[in-house]
Parts: structure tokens; C-alpha cells; sequence
């Protein structure tokens, strides 16, 4: 299969670090030309620097913005006026006892993880129509279907986003664009190390701490191992090239077989 995206561009929300930065860097080595994004200057300058040198591609920029407000929706917006490759990746998450996350916190997770990506739909789903052609990925999570205990809040958002894809996706019928969403599983991203080490301790050479982590911590995962941010990116490039234009509306798995279903 070859993917070539060139002529494309691409904006990937949260992408300074993780599974966002790594969706950037696919992207780019696949020709697009890549917008990332984070919330400070320094930190987004920093991530366009890195893309360029990961990538061999000079066609990344940066767009800052919190996403999470309306008013730094629309200076992404104003910076990116119509991308062909919407990759809503931003998401926050954390642990909390469920009887004590308060309406803020319910609504700051709304907000974060779910308004952020209905806004930029909002603002480029028309645009990605009338052109007739376009992507939309939404990043979700296992923590959509299997919602853990303590973090209800962010399975919540989670669901909601599968919601959010296959209700759009809907709205874009017909017209050459697709819109789909990624279940991640547990992912190595920065700080998952430190959390390994914290469960399983300092002796073990990393693989076989992972492995440790994963059996013991994660056993409903079938590949005993976290997911490298790459592994993420393979499936975002793929679903946002021509490659992929029968697949819309859909929720496509890339966590190692951690939820226990056939299905999606
Ligand atoms: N890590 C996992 O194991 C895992 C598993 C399943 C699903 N996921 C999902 O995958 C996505 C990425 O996760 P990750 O672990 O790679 O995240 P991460 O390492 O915490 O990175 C989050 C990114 O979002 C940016 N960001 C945070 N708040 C923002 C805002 N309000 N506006 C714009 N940017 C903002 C951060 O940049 P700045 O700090 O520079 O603003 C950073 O680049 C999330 O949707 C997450 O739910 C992750």
C-alpha cells in the first residue's frame, strides 16, 4: 500500500507530545503538509521543530490555541481556515472516586475532550463537503466501552465522542468525506514509564517491566505490552488517505485486543 498525502493538509489538535505527536510525524512522512497544536507558544515551536526533524518534511507549522475555549477555537480556526484532515487527538485524563467528581469537573472533561472536537467539525465539515473530500478522526479510547471505575468522567467523554463520529458521519453521507473514530488502548506515552516503574519497580530492563505491568495491572490485554504512539499513527494515516474511502462512520480498534468484544 502506498499513502501519499500530498496537496493534503492536516491539523492534529494536542500535538506537542504523545500519540498527537506521533499522528503529526506519520503525517508529514506521508506528505501532508501538518499543522500542530498545543497551548503555548514555546511548547508548539518546539513540536514543529521536532515533526520537521522526524519527518525529513519542512512543510509542518504550528496553530496555538486551547481548544478547550471557544475563543482559542477560533485562532486555530482563523490560522488553519480549511484543512482536508481534521485529527481531533487533544484529550485529557485522570483518576478520580466517582461520588466525588464535582459539576465542574464533569463539565471540564465535556469540554475538553468533546466540545474541542465538535467545534472543529463545526467549523470544517462544511468546507471538507462542498471541496468533497475529506477526513475527520476522532481520537477515543477503551475506556469508551469498558469505562473504568475511576475514571468516569473521561469514559464518559469517550463514549461521547463515538457518538459525535457516527452522528456526523451521517451528516457528511454521500458527499466524499469520512468520519471516523480510533479506540486506542493503554499507550507509551510520557509518564506511563514512571507509573510502571512505580507498580512494578526498578529492577526489570523495560520490556520485561512492561510485560510485568501489563499481565498483572492490564490482563484483558492480548498483547502484553503498551501500545508504542506509532502504532496509534499507522491506523490515523491510513484512515486519512484515499485508501480509506469506504470506511466512515466507524469506531476502528488499535488496543492490542484489550476490549473483551467482537465488535466494533
Ligand atoms: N495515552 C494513552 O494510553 C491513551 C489511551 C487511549 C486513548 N488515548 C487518547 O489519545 C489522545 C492523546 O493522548 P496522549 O496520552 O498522547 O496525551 P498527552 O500526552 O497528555 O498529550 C496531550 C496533548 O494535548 C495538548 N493539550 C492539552 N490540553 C489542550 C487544550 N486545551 N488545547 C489544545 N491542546 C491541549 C497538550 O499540549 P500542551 O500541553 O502543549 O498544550 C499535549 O500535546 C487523547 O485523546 C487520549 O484520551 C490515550
Amino acid at each position: 500500500m502506498q499513502i501519499d498525502l500530498s496537496g493534503r493538509t492536516a491539523l492534529v489538535t494536542g500535538s506537542t507530545q504523545g500519540i498527537g505527536h506521533a499522528i503529526a510525524v506519520g503525517l508529514a512522512r506521508a506528505g501532508a503538509r501538518v499543522v500542530v497544536n498545543g497551548r503555548g507558544e514555546e511548547r508548539v515551536a518546539a513540536a514543529v521543530r521536532d515533526v520537521r526533524a522526524a519527518s525529513g518534511s519542512d512543510d509542518v507549522t504550528g496553530a496555538v490555541g486551547d481548544l478547550a475555549t471557544e475563543e482559542g477555537a477560533a485562532a486555530v480556526v482563523e490560522a488553519v481556515p480549511g484543512p482536508d484532515i481534521l485529527v481531533n487527538n487533544l484529550g485529557i485524563f485522570g483518576s478520580a472516586p466517582p461520588l466525588e467528581i464535582d459539576d465542574a469537573e464533569w463539565r471540564r472533561y465535556f469540554e475538553v475532550n468533546v466540545l474541542s472536537a465538535v467545534r472543529l467539525i463545526r467549523a470544517y465539515l462544511p468546507g471538507m463537503k462542498e471541496r468533497g473530500w475529506g477526513r475527520v478522526i476522532d481520537l477515543a479510547s477503551d475506556s469508551a466501552v469498558v469505562i473504568p471505575a475511576e475514571m468516569i468522567h473521561y469514559g464518559m467523554t469517550k463514549t461521547s465522542l463515538l457518538a459525535v463520529g457516527r452522528g456526523f458521519a451521517k451528516d457528511a453521507a454521500g458527499t466524499g468525506v469520512t468520519v471516523n473514530s480510533v479506540i486506542a488502548g493503554p499507550t507509551h506515552t510520557g509518564g506511563v514509564e514512571g507509573f510502571v516503574r512505580e507498580l512494578v519497580g526498578d529492577e526489570l530492563p523495560w520490556d520485561e517491566a512492561q510485560h510485568e505491568f501489563m499481565v498483572k495491572y492490564r490482563p484483558q490485554s492480548l498483547l502484553q505490552r503498551l501500545i508504542e504512539p506509532e502504532e496509534i499513527a499507522n491506523m490515523v494515516v491510513y484512515l486519512a488517505s484515499p485508501l480509506a474511502s469506504a470506511t466512515t462512520g466507524g469506531a476502528l480498534r488499535v488496543d492490542g485486543g484489550y476490549v473483551d468484544s467482537l465488535l466494533p
